[in-house]
């Protein structure tokens, strides 16, 4: 099954960005197909995503029901749940700190109200070590009882076993040390807070990813790409945050985002069911890539990119979607979620 994907290059006033350097020139539009893996059921939200280390199959977790799901990236098997989370309406960020344990945030964010209950989330850890994946272990590590929405995870300190965890809703992230389960607020600045608009919830802080010692991390309602320099044992903050990229939610919608290894960004845009490329990161151009018309594979949570080696060649990223997030409220889906592959390399700088 393939879906046709308009993908536009080229740069806009609208959008500051916080170096002096020269825009780089427009070129474009870009077109790139990106290939539906599968799609589940409408109402089904599949929110973020890795790639398993052992086998390049994308390990999914679900917001709209407490699971965690295996998916080929090769379509070789139908997906798997590998884990449920009792007492949990859904799951979020996840993470793979080496092979096989896998850490994902669990809790009750209803998203046909976009409201969450707070205190509500927790870590788990899935161990699928020496297992099948229908055999997995799963183990609660910590509660967290001051937060408001946990949302997308990232690994901080891989030796100490410290993940960070962003707070959508308490403009916070939140270290998590699943060694010894000590937990605490990590950083709090207004650069993660939320600012509700309309009926759309509230949702600051959303996908964070570490270079060297930055963070890097996007905020939903202020559609802003920001980082900030964190010391790698506390993950606090060693200097101030700087907003890289400031745009308007009608022209992003910033969920999770990914980094490639020249550095450049790749965030999905859920609302618009777009992917928007950020050359650079840190430095100059800034683009969007849509598909704002195409309601057969809408609201895009999060993407990776694969590690096979036809992954490589192709520059492939794999993408979760929910089938439109405002669906949720009226129950009038057009799509499933699914997962999507799109090849990077087609697309021509
Ligand atoms: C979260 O939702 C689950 C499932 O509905 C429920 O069992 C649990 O009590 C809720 N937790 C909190 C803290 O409200
Ligand atoms: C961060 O600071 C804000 C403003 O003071 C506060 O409302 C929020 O609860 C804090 N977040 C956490 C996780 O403590
Ligand atoms: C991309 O953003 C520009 C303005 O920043 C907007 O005019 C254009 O419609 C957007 N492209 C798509 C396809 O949404
Ligand atoms: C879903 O219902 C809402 C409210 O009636 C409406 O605004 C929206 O256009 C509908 N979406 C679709 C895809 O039918």
């Amino acid at each position: 099954m393939f879906a046709k994907l308009l993908f536009y290059y080229f740069l806009t006033n609208l959008w500051v960005i916080s170096t002096a350097a020269p825009l780089t020139p427009i070129k474009g539009p870009q077109t790139l197909s990106s290939t539906v893996l599968f799609e589940f059921p409408k109402g089904t939200w599949l929110e973020n995503l890795v790639i398993r280390q052992t086998d390049g199959n994308a390990l999914v977790t679900v917001l709209s029901a407490p699971e965690v799901l295996l998916i080929s990236t090769t379509n070789e098997f139908r997906p798997i749940t590998v884990a449920t989370f009792p007492d949990a309406i859904g799951c979020l960020g996840i993470v793979e700190l080496g092979h096989d344990v896998f850490y994902i945030v669990a809790g009750n964010w209803t998203a046909a109200t976009g409201t969450s209950t707070l205190g509500s989330y927790s870590i788990w850890e899935i161990d699928l070590r020496n297992r099948g994946p229908k055999f997995a272990k799963t183990t609660k590590i910590v509660d967290l009882p001051g937060s408001g929405f946990l949302n997308g995870m990232t690994v901080l300190n891989p030796v100490a076993g410290i993940l960070l965890v962003a707070d959508s809703l308490n403009s916070a992230v939140w270290s998590v040390n699943v060694h010894t389960r000590d937990v605490a607020v990590a950083i709090n600045d207004t650069s993660m807070a939320p600012m509700q608009y309309g009926t759309l919830p509230a949702l600051g802080i959303n996908g964070l990813h570490l270079l060297g010692s930055e963070l890097y991390y996007d905020n939903t309602d202020k559609a802003t790409l920001n980082k900030i320099p964190v010391d790698l044992n506390t993950g606090k903050a060693t200097g101030p945050a700087v907003t890289l990229l400031q745009s308007t939610v009608t022209e992003i919608f910033p969920d999770d985002f990914t980094i490639d290894f020249e550095g450049n960004i790749w965030m999905t845009a859920d609302l618009w069911g777009q992917l928007d490329l950020i050359p650079g990161a840190a430095s100059t151009a800034s683009t969007n890539a849509s598909s704002k018309e195409d309601k057969s594979n809408t609201g895009w949570t999060a993407a990776k990119f694969g590690t096979k080696q036809e992954d490589l060649r192709r520059g492939s990223l794999y993408i979760t979607t929910n089938g439109g997030p405002i669906n949720y409220i009226y129950s009038n889906w057009t799509a499933g979620g699914a997962l999507l592959r799109i090849d990077t390399v087609d697309l021509v700088l």
